[in-house]
């Protein structure tokens, strides 16, 4: 039988997106195995309903429980803001979602205590952020954008295009006039986006982006229920499987994890 604490790491997204956060949990967690699946045939999960996105979540989980998975890690932000109560309702495995790890970074770093978030349709209209950031400390000031049309300008590879950047200045208008100084990247894609963003919103303002802190968290929970992978000889490997034609999934993946990346299609 394999030994307990060599079991893989499990992290799924709506689609190619959580790759960021993969790539961070491999630099953070490099001796673990990881599974990844990326629901491609169903994305995106950002403009669907919260009932919808449940459903998937906890498919997705199961379709990872099948590997023996020791941790859950929901690297889709719509996911996250949605179905993580679900999901710990339902599952024994310990569960991580990108939204605290994102909100307690932003805390640190605001100095005026006005913090932007943006992200899809669904994660901001669930107020899951807004939520985190007022459980963390209610005197803090939140202020919410959707941005949808960043999901596909970031996987057509237009990332420093005229077109994103006057789309950019349109969806991020309303947050300049609020003076904020922390801006949350509530998205698997907007990491990708971070120089227009910049550009429409200044040079000052400090980013968080969830993967980094996500990984950091992973290594928290692994090292506090003593899971961490025994072997300390070889690097972990990472398998990924999507549920769709995986040719699109390869291309563009490239640019999200950082290097090539080999997925098979596995149908949940
Ligand atoms: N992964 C999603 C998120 O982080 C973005 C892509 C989608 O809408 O499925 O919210």
């Amino acid at each position: 039988m394999m030994k307990k604490n060599n079991r893989p790491i499990g992290i799924f997204d709506s689609g190619i997106g959580g790759l960021t956060v993969a790539k961070e949990v491999i630099k953070e967690l490099p001796h673990e195995d990881i599974v990844y699946f990326g629901d491609t045939a169903r994305l995106p999960y950002g403009n669907k309903s919260p009932r919808t996105v449940i459903k998937f979540s906890v498919e997705n989980t199961k379709f990872l429980l099948k590997f023996g998975v020791k941790l859950v890690i929901v690297a889709c932000n719509t996911s996250s803001s949605i179905a993580i109560p679900t999901l710990r309702r339902r599952f024994r495995v310990p569960i991580l979602g990108v939204i605290k790890p994102a909100v307690k970074k932003a805390v640190q770093i605001t100095d005026v205590g006005r913090i932007g978030i943006i992200g899809t349709r669904t994660t901001i209209e669930s107020k899951a952020y807004q939520r985190e950031i007022k459980r963390l400390d209610p005197y803090l000031k939140s202020f919410a954008q959707a941005c949808p049309l960043f999901v596909p300008l970031a996987e057509e590879g237009w990332v420093d295009e005229e077109v994103t950047l006057k789309v950019a200045k349109m969806y991020l208008a309303p947050l300049l006039e609020k003076n904020i100084d922390a801006l949350v990247l509530g998205c698997t894609h907007y990491p990708i986006l971070t120089k227009v963003i910049r550009k429409a919103m200044g040079k000052s303002i400090k980013f968080i982006d969830s993967a980094e802190r996500t990984a950091q968290d992973a290594k928290r929970i692994l090292v506090a229920n003593s899971l961490c992978a025994q072997r300390k000889s070889r690097k972990g490997k990472c398998r990924f499987y999507v549920s769709d034609e995986p040719a699109v999934f390869k291309k563009v993946g490239k640019w999200f994890l950082g290097r090539t990346v080999s997925a098979r299609v596995q149908k949940v």
